[in-house]
Protein backbone atom coordinates (compact mmCIF):
# COMPACT_ATOMS: atom_id res chain seq x y z
CA UNK A 1 0.00 0.00 0.00
CA UNK A 2 1.48 3.39 -1.08
CA UNK A 3 0.84 6.82 1.05
CA UNK A 4 -1.99 7.79 -1.11
CA UNK A 5 -4.01 4.49 -0.84
CA UNK A 6 -3.69 4.85 2.55
CA UNK A 7 -4.96 8.16 3.21
CA UNK A 8 -7.60 7.12 0.42
CA UNK A 9 -8.77 4.65 3.11
CA UNK A 10 -8.51 7.46 6.28
CA UNK A 11 -10.75 9.32 4.61
CA UNK A 12 -13.06 6.88 3.81
CA UNK A 13 -13.14 5.72 7.49
CA UNK A 14 -13.61 9.12 8.56
CA UNK A 15 -16.22 9.82 6.48
CA UNK A 16 -18.31 6.37 7.13
CA UNK A 17 -17.64 7.44 10.80
CA UNK A 18 -18.93 11.01 10.12
CA UNK A 19 -22.62 9.17 8.55
CA UNK A 20 -23.37 6.80 11.12
CA UNK A 21 -22.75 9.27 13.80
CA UNK A 22 -25.05 11.60 11.93
CA UNK A 23 -27.58 9.20 10.87
CA UNK A 24 -27.76 7.99 14.52
CA UNK A 25 -28.10 11.93 15.82
CA UNK A 26 -30.47 12.60 13.68
CA UNK A 27 -33.07 10.01 13.83
CA UNK A 28 -34.71 11.31 16.62
CA UNK A 29 -38.39 10.53 17.04
CA UNK A 30 -40.75 14.13 16.26
CA UNK A 31 -42.08 13.65 19.92
CA UNK A 32 -38.84 12.68 22.00
CA UNK A 33 -39.47 14.73 25.13
CA UNK A 34 -39.70 11.84 27.66
CA UNK A 35 -39.47 14.39 31.16
CA UNK A 36 -42.36 15.12 33.38
CA UNK A 37 -43.90 18.12 34.45
CA UNK A 38 -42.75 19.36 38.26
CA UNK A 39 -45.10 17.61 41.07
CA UNK A 40 -45.87 18.66 45.04
CA UNK A 41 -45.68 22.22 44.18
CA UNK A 42 -45.86 24.53 46.48
CA UNK A 43 -43.94 28.23 45.34
CA UNK A 44 -44.83 31.74 46.64
CA UNK A 45 -43.81 34.20 44.79
CA UNK A 46 -43.34 37.45 46.57
CA UNK A 47 -45.25 40.60 43.77
CA UNK A 48 -43.35 42.96 45.85
CA UNK A 49 -40.08 41.70 44.91
CA UNK A 50 -38.04 43.41 41.50
CA UNK A 51 -36.91 39.85 40.71
CA UNK A 52 -41.13 38.93 40.19
CA UNK A 53 -42.11 42.23 38.78
CA UNK A 54 -43.14 40.93 35.27
CA UNK A 55 -46.07 39.29 37.10
CA UNK A 56 -47.27 42.94 37.86
CA UNK A 57 -48.04 43.50 33.70
CA UNK A 58 -50.73 41.78 32.18
CA UNK A 59 -48.97 39.63 29.36
CA UNK A 60 -46.22 39.24 31.69
CA UNK A 61 -44.61 35.62 32.84
CA UNK A 62 -41.54 34.25 34.81
CA UNK A 63 -39.94 31.01 35.53
CA UNK A 64 -39.66 29.17 38.15
CA UNK A 65 -39.00 25.48 39.63
CA UNK A 66 -39.99 24.64 36.32
CA UNK A 67 -43.17 25.97 36.17
CA UNK A 68 -44.03 29.57 34.20
CA UNK A 69 -46.26 32.05 35.70
CA UNK A 70 -48.28 34.29 33.80
CA UNK A 71 -50.76 36.87 33.85
CA UNK A 72 -53.53 36.99 31.45
CA UNK A 73 -54.72 40.72 30.25
CA UNK A 74 -57.87 39.90 32.38
CA UNK A 75 -55.42 40.22 35.48
CA UNK A 76 -55.27 36.37 36.70
CA UNK A 77 -52.34 34.58 37.38
CA UNK A 78 -52.04 31.01 35.37
CA UNK A 79 -49.38 28.32 35.79
CA UNK A 80 -48.21 25.53 33.56
CA UNK A 81 -45.02 23.78 33.57
CA UNK A 82 -42.55 25.14 31.86
CA UNK A 83 -41.21 22.50 28.87
CA UNK A 84 -43.08 22.14 25.79
CA UNK A 85 -43.96 18.61 25.59
CA UNK A 86 -42.44 17.71 22.47
CA UNK A 87 -39.05 18.25 23.08
CA UNK A 88 -38.90 20.25 26.09
CA UNK A 89 -37.87 23.68 25.20
CA UNK A 90 -39.40 26.18 27.68
CA UNK A 91 -42.79 27.68 26.49
CA UNK A 92 -43.53 31.90 26.25
CA UNK A 93 -46.39 33.02 27.27
CA UNK A 94 -48.05 35.58 24.57
CA UNK A 95 -50.78 37.81 26.61
CA UNK A 96 -52.29 39.46 23.53
CA UNK A 97 -53.05 35.95 21.83
CA UNK A 98 -53.80 34.68 25.39
CA UNK A 99 -52.27 31.27 24.72
CA UNK A 100 -48.23 29.77 25.53
CA UNK A 101 -46.36 29.66 22.69
CA UNK A 102 -43.25 27.07 21.80
CA UNK A 103 -40.86 28.96 19.55
CA UNK A 104 -39.15 25.62 18.92
CA UNK A 105 -41.64 24.52 16.69
CA UNK A 106 -44.43 26.37 16.87
CA UNK A 107 -46.67 24.46 18.94
CA UNK A 108 -49.38 26.31 20.93
CA UNK A 109 -51.18 26.00 24.36
CA UNK A 110 -54.84 27.09 25.69
CA UNK A 111 -54.06 29.53 29.36
CA UNK A 112 -54.98 25.80 30.78
CA UNK A 113 -52.58 24.20 29.30
CA UNK A 114 -53.93 22.41 26.51
CA UNK A 115 -52.89 22.00 23.09
CA UNK A 116 -54.27 24.32 20.57
CA UNK A 117 -51.67 23.70 17.64
CA UNK A 118 -48.98 20.70 17.39
CA UNK A 119 -46.59 19.39 16.32
CA UNK A 120 -47.25 18.96 20.48
CA UNK A 121 -49.96 16.33 21.64
CA UNK A 122 -49.99 16.25 25.25
CA UNK A 123 -51.31 19.18 27.18
CA UNK A 124 -49.04 21.73 29.65
CA UNK A 125 -49.70 20.47 33.47
CA UNK A 126 -51.48 23.19 35.18
CA UNK A 127 -51.11 24.38 38.78
CA UNK A 128 -53.46 26.33 40.79
CA UNK A 129 -52.48 29.57 41.91
CA UNK A 130 -53.95 32.27 44.42
CA UNK A 131 -53.11 35.89 45.15
CA UNK A 132 -52.95 36.94 49.19
CA UNK A 133 -51.90 40.28 49.26
CA UNK A 134 -48.33 40.43 47.30
CA UNK A 135 -48.45 36.73 47.57
CA UNK A 136 -48.94 35.05 44.62
CA UNK A 137 -49.09 30.90 45.76
CA UNK A 138 -48.24 28.30 43.06
CA UNK A 139 -49.53 24.70 44.00
CA UNK A 140 -50.46 21.82 42.84
S1 LIG B 1 -40.18 21.61 21.22
FE1 LIG B 1 -41.18 21.26 19.33
S2 LIG B 1 -42.99 22.45 19.45
FE2 LIG B 1 -42.04 22.73 21.36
Amino acid sequence: MDRKEFLSLIGLGATSIFAATCLGGCSKAASGYTGSAPSNVDISLDLSLPVNASLNTSGGYLYTGGIIVAKTTAGTFIAVSQACTHEGVSVQYQGPNQRFYCPSHGATFSNTGAVTAGPASVALKQYNTSLNGNLLRIYS
